[in-house]
């Protein structure tokens, strides 16, 4: 997911009843949990060692209690995978912490409670895909009946533009969507991961901006792929969203996309307009659920029309979330789809 380094959802359930799983389901008494509790523990002692700090991150006594409250996991067929967010066991920068331990060497897991929580453990394919299968289910219900837009701002991210950006979205509690050009990541890594922290989602706009359609296809790959390893490289994530330059796209843009192709379904001109309540004024006139707004972080502007743009959408009672929720809400989202509406 784009959120997931950051921020991990890897909630386990269990298939039948649909409720959360929790680690010590797994296992087939205490004493075969309380065993698998102190080898954990030295592994994420060992990941506390990374930090450098005089003082340890947390106590023994605080590790357990870590250790206890651990809801972020997934099996496959041979692994069993521990996520722990930022601040849980070491600090913030150090990001996501995944702890990956072999399934043979667990003594005492419950096999038939595997086989209920994950139905892929014995076929081996990625036991996360189930997981997001779910988590869209909850998506799905949590905005059933909330009226959802998603705001997203393209070509930057602009060193002071995008940081201003940021601070009104925090304030204002807003999650948005960036669709960043390879070329500008590369000088700003910082801000795109800095955005990625705050729970925005990082899509894909190339490397560029040139037309994909004019260029040969090993350039066309090339703009793609080169934005792709940018984005990851910044923020640790690989994007799954991509908006081709101009929203021109065509059967090779989608045979190479690697994402979701994401255009949008209303067009705020603010490049033309460069005027806030033009911004605003056409936002409003045609809103509706579902509705992805396309604007520009790289127009002071766009940047101060955003604070009223949100009020006034709030104040009409519409929810702000990224473009990858709001389809998984509406409809669902897949690699080389195109999505104009979200919902219609
Ligand atoms: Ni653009």
């Amino acid at each position: 997911m784009a959120h997931g380094i950051q921020e991990v959802n890897a909630f386990t359930f269990d298939m039948e009843t649909g409720n959360l799983v929790q680690l010590k389901d797994l296992f087939d008494d205490e004493s075969s949990y309380n065993l698998f509790k102190s080898s954990l523990k030295e592994q994420i002692k060992d990941v506390m060692d990374f930090d450098t700090q005089e003082e340890p991150y947390l106590t023994d006594q605080e590790i357990d209690e870590v250790i206890e409250n651990t809801k972020n996991f997934s099996i496959t067929a041979k692994t069993l995978s521990i996520y722990y967010e930022p601040y849980e066991i070491a600090p913030g920068y150090m990001s996501t912490q995944t702890i990956e331990i072999k399934l043979d060497s667990i003594q005492g897991l419950k096999t038939e409670q595997l086989d209920m929580v994950n139905p892929e453990v014995k076929l081996g394919s990625n036991a996360l895909y189930v997981y997001d299968e779910l988590k869209q289910k909850e998506l799905i219900k949590q905005y059933k009946n909330k009226k959802i837009v998603a705001l997203t701002f393209d070509d930057g991210p602009h060193r002071v533009l995008t940081t201003e950006l940021l601070s009104v979205l925090k304030e204002k509690h807003v999650q948005a969507t960036f669709f960043v050009l390879g070329s500008r990541v590369e000088n700003n890594p910082e801000i795109v991961n800095q955005a990625a922290l705050a729970g925005h989602s990082i899509g894909s706009h190339a490397y560029s901006h040139h037309n994909l359609l004019n260029l040969p296809e090993n350039e066309l790959i090339e703009e793609i792929k080169k934005t792709q390893e940018l984005i990851q490289n910044a923020t640790g994530l690989k994007p799954n969203l991509l908006r081709p330059p101009y929203g021109a796209y065509n059967e090779a843009v989608l045979k190479h996309a690697d994402a979701a192709i994401i255009m949008w379904s209303i067009d705020t001109e603010d490049w033309k307009y460069r005027n806030t309540n033009v911004i605003k004024q056409n936002i409003i006139d045609h809103v509706k659920d579902g509705s992805i707004i396309l604007m520009h972080d790289i127009y002071q502007t766009s940047i101060d029309a955003v604070p009223d743009v949100i009020d006034s959408l709030t104040d009409l009672g519409y929810t702000f979330v990224t473009v990858d929720t709001l389809l998984q809400a509406r409809q669902g989202m897949g690699n080389s789809r195109v999505y104009f509406y979200g919902a219609q």
